[in-house]
């Protein structure tokens, strides 16, 4: 999800340009291009170095550069000001509130999401009583330009130079402050201010005896229905082990009109909602002794749970126990070199600037979703099932970030999906976009349908071995394509008038469900290409007459095709449509980058009249991706396709940072133009992506576009719910995905490589079009797709010879990629 047109909205209202907004430490920069450097003749290098936890904290990005380990639960970062809805944001004119350990990364979210449980290092030096502890009063801009992070680890300084460190385990971590010579240190631990202002009341207490502040409560959602609460809790540890001692403290309230009461002793608060609304701040105070010389630092051990206060304090114990900020921070590094560990290329001869990118995009791509397993509340108190929070939103995850999780991890695949399953057992219906523990709103339908299906058709011979029950999952898919919640908004799909239909109509008449009237083309695109992944498992388990059912269902896309909508010269568009079959016509050019209205409502709104979410016409009118060769039927031929992919770049109605628009570059695939794909791609990549902090083209939507960033530069692109990849011009000379679970390793090699090719626009000349492939010795039918069960399953060499001859290479000799209505698809691996 993201608000593309809030963000229009948004950014007139920044005056500072990106570049001027540098704020991570250059020292970071130069660290990581001299660890790519070194690593040139390494055979095992700490890929940990090569990361820019930062790339995507600007330019609403909304990425989270706080200490992480993968998949953790906790992530510490720091909370700042203005839009910052992953806490951090490097705009140096907004103020740092205080550091948190709960955040989510790359959500689009208006509020933004968590940030609760935040302290605040403070120089107090007129004592106790003058502490600056409400929001507002203790904000301070940070020291320009130190920031710092990087897998494992965060950092942060004030300008009154107090340095704030982090370090983190799944659901822990460690806080270290270090203050000015000679200055008492203080501490403001705020009960309830998290980022969306969500409070509904909680409990604090302080144990002076133990030197622990326990704290925990309600709040609600970033990106769902404001009924819901959810349950979190926080143990925070402040005598390192007895090597500090507390000096003061105690609790205080304020708000922004002149309270800020303080309680010096006192050790307890009980809140509940304010129900006249607002948020009633308050929280802990407290000072230590002034350490001795030899030991300069204060270190704070913070633990979290979903649960109870008893078992953040237990996860703290268990997690870190008495371990030291840099046992806690090495362990959490070499979780991370595992991980990244996992894809291996020729660093020598790769553009540093690749290498940067496909590390720091790898990264993310095992930041989240947040495995909270054991950490379960609501209906999902017992579960026995793995449990992730922060599946937000699956629209965004089903298309690359998952089927990157495949290709490499399917042991973590196998636990989410299995959180999926669980989610219908449950529920009812598999969550689409899970946020802050509660159900968010749906964006297309039901797209973990795609997620499963892609983990079925990928892993079904090992699914049992990685504790995934296929009939369960065929069940959940089932539930998600037949069963009609009564509100379709958060979960499920309106499959009752979808089915009678066809589509889903405009303005029709449900008597039996609820939800927002809205996004009627691209929910019956969505729910379309939702019913394939259902067909693909129906195959792969022999349900021929399901086979039947939803491949005819897959093809309702063709239902909302208005042929007659021209645009541009182009003939032919999705539009919404009426029960009755008329279509209601609107330009589909609305909500495009070319639509001159600014306050048009495009997303979630109940006034967005468009028939798309977060997309024009223009963008959704290319998605089938399960039966491209029938779009280019509906658009006139092959030529006429060709044509209007260029005019839909040339144009700019892509938009690079929007999910339904990520298999458009490589559209040309499906037109015999393999080589316009390559051409294409390289031309978004150096559009859009890069290293600093604004290098994103938007939210990085939990991964999504880091793991679209990876396919493009190992020149793969994954079509959802199939075995199947398009292959394209990898932009490094040589990669090896290893697979720990199959056991394999596959090689991939570019052969005549030229770093040359490696802009916006390849130089003529320069080879970088596909000439042929070969798996394991033998030529591989095509050059322009291969399948996972020929290649990364099985491991080996694939050697992709490149050639410098467009013309000769811009032809899929007769091997197009699949395509339903070509009789593609038409057998499981
Ligand atoms: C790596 O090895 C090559 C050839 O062996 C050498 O030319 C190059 O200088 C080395 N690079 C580094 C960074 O050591
Ligand atoms: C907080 O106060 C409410 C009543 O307002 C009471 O029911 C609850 O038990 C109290 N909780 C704690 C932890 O003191
Ligand atoms: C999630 O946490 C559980 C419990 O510690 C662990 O068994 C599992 O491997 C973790 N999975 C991932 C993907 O982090
Ligand atoms: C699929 O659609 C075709 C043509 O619309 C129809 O004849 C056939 O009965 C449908 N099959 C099923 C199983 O719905
Ligand atoms: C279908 O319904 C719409 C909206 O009520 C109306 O404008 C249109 O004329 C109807 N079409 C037909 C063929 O009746
Ligand atoms: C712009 O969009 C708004 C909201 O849909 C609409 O009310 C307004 O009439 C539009 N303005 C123009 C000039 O089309
Ligand atoms: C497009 O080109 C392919 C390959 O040459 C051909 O098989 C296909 O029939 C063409 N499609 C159309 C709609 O002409
Ligand atoms: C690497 O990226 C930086 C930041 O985007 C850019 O300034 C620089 O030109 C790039 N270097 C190369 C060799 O592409
Ligand atoms: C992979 O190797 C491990 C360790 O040797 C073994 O336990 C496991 O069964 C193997 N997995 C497969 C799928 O062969
Ligand atoms: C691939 O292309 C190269 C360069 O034209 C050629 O030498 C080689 O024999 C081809 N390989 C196959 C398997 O066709």
């Amino acid at each position: 999800m993201h608000f593309l047109r809030c963000f229009a909205a948004l950014l007139l209202t920044f005056a500072l340009s990106p570049s001027t907004i540098a704020q991570p430490s250059p020292e970071l920069q130069r660290r990581i291009t001299a660890a790519i450097k070194n690593a040139a003749n390494q055979s095992n290098p700490d890929y940990t170095a090569f990361v820019n936890p930062f790339i995507g904290t600007d330019n609403f990005g909304d990425v989270c550069p706080g200490a992480s380990i993968p998949f953790g639960m906790a992530k510490f970062s720091t909370d700042l000001t203005g839009y910052a809805p992953a806490g951090y944001i490097t705009d140096p004119n907004e103020k740092i509130r205080g550091i948190s350990p709960l955040h989510d990364s790359g959500t689009g979210s208006s509020l933004g999401t968590y940030g609760n449980f935040e302290i605040m290092p403070l120089l107090c030096p007129n004592g106790f009583n003058t502490c600056t502890t409400t929001l507002a009063a203790r904000q301070r801009f940070r020291k320009p330009n130190t920031d710092d992070a990087s897998p494992g680890y965060f950092s942060q300084t004030l300008d009154n130079n107090i340095k704030m460190e982090a370090t983190a385990t799944r659901r822990a971590g460690l806080e270290r402050f270090t203050f000015p010579v000679g200055s008492k240190p203080y501490f403001v631990l705020d009960l309830a201010n998290d980022l969306p202002n969500s409070f509904a009341g909680g409990t604090l207490d302080i144990d002076p005896g133990k030197g622990r502040i326990t704290i925990g409560g309600l709040w609600g959602s970033s990106f769902g229905p404001g009924r819901f609460n959810y349950k979190a809790f926080a143990c925070y540890d402040l005598l390192d082990g007895g090597k500090q001692k507390l000096s003061e403290y105690g609790v205080w309230t304020g708000d922004t009109v002149g309270l800020d009461a303080k309680g010096l002793g006192q050790t307890h608060l009980n809140l509940t909602l304010n129900l006249i609304g607002g948020v009633y701040q308050s929280g802990a105070l407290f000072s230590y002794d002034i350490n001795p010389p030899a030991q300069p630092n204060y270190i704070i051990r913070v633990g979290v749970s979903f649960r109870s206060i008893d078992q953040a304090c237990a996860n703290a114990e268990t997690e870190v126990g008495s371990s030291s900020f840099e046992d806690i921070h090495e362990k959490a590094k070499a979780l991370w070199q595992e991980k990244l560990s996992k894809v291996e290329i020729d660093i020598g001869n790769t553009p540093a600037n690749v290498t940067e990118m496909l590390y720091s995009s790898l990264y993310r791509a095992s930041l989240t979703p947040n495995n909270a397993t054991g950490e379960t509340q609501g209906l999902f108190e017992s579960t026995s099932s793995f449990y992730f929070d922060s599946l937000y939103c699956s629209w965004d995850t089903y298309r690359t970030f998952y089927p990157l999780l495949a290709l490499h991890s399917p042991v973590e695949f196998a636990q989410i999906v299995d959180s999926y399953i669980d989610g219908w057992r449950k529920n009812g219906w598999m969550p689409e976009c899970r946020a802050n523990n509660l159900p968010g709103w749906t964006q297309g339908g039901s797209s973990a349908d795609n997620i499963v299906s892609h983990f079925a058709v990928n892993y079904h011979n090992e699914a049992e071995s990685l504790g995934i029950n296929l009939d369960d999952l065929y069940s959940a898919l089932l539930a998600d394509g037949e069963l009609n919640p009564p509100e379709w908004n958060i979960q499920g799909r309106q499959v009752n008038v979808y089915k009678q239909y066809g589509y889903v109509p405009f303005a029709v008449l449900d008597v039996s469900s609820t939800g927002r009237q809205t996004r009627e083309g691209s929910r019956t695109l969505e729910y379309a290409f939702e019913d394939f992944g259902i067909r693909q498992v129906a195959q792969l388990l022999g349900k021929t007459d399901d086979v039947a059912k939803y491949t005819n269902r897959s093809l309702f896309f063709r239902n909302v095709w208005d042929p007659t909508v021209v645009s541009d010269g182009f003939r032919g568009f999705s539009q919404k449509r009426y029960s009755n079959g008329t279509f209601a016509f609107n330009n589909p050019v609305d909500c495009s980058p070319n639509d001159r209205n600014s306050s048009r409502a495009c997303s979630l709104q109940g006034t967005n009249v468009n028939g798309f979410y977060e997309s024009s016409s223009w963008e959704y009118s290319w998605f089938a991706p399960h039966d491209t060769a029938h779009l280019i039927e509906l658009m006139g031929g092959n030529d006429t396709f060709v044509k209007r992919l260029d005019h839909f770049f040339n144009a700019d109605y892509y938009l690079a940072g929007n999910e339904p628009s990520f298999q458009t570059p490589i559209g040309y695939h499906y037109a015999n133009h393999p080589a316009k794909s390559v051409d294409r791609v390289r031309e978004v990549v150096f559009t859009n992506f890069d290293i600093t902090p604004a290098g994103l083209p938007g939210n990085d939507d939990q991964a999504a576009m880091a793991s679209l960033l990876s396919f493009h530069l190992l020149g793969l692109y994954p079509v959802p719910s199939t075995t199947q990849f398009l292959v394209l011009s990898p932009f490094t000379p040589q990669y090896t995905i290893h697979n720990s679970f199959l056991n394999v390793s596959t090689t991939v090699t570019a052969l005549n490589y030229d770093a040359k090719s490696i802009q916006k626009t390849i130089p003529p000349g320069t080879a970088a079009y596909v000439q042929n492939i070969t798996i394991n010795g033998v030529p591989a039918p095509s050059r322009c797709h291969f399948d996972f069960y020929d290649v990364f399953r099985v491991g080996g060499d694939v050697v992709i010879t490149l050639t410098a001859d467009k013309a000769a290479a811009d032809d899929c000799q007769g091997m197009l990629p699949e395509s339903i209505s070509t009789g593609g698809f038409a057998t499981a691996r």
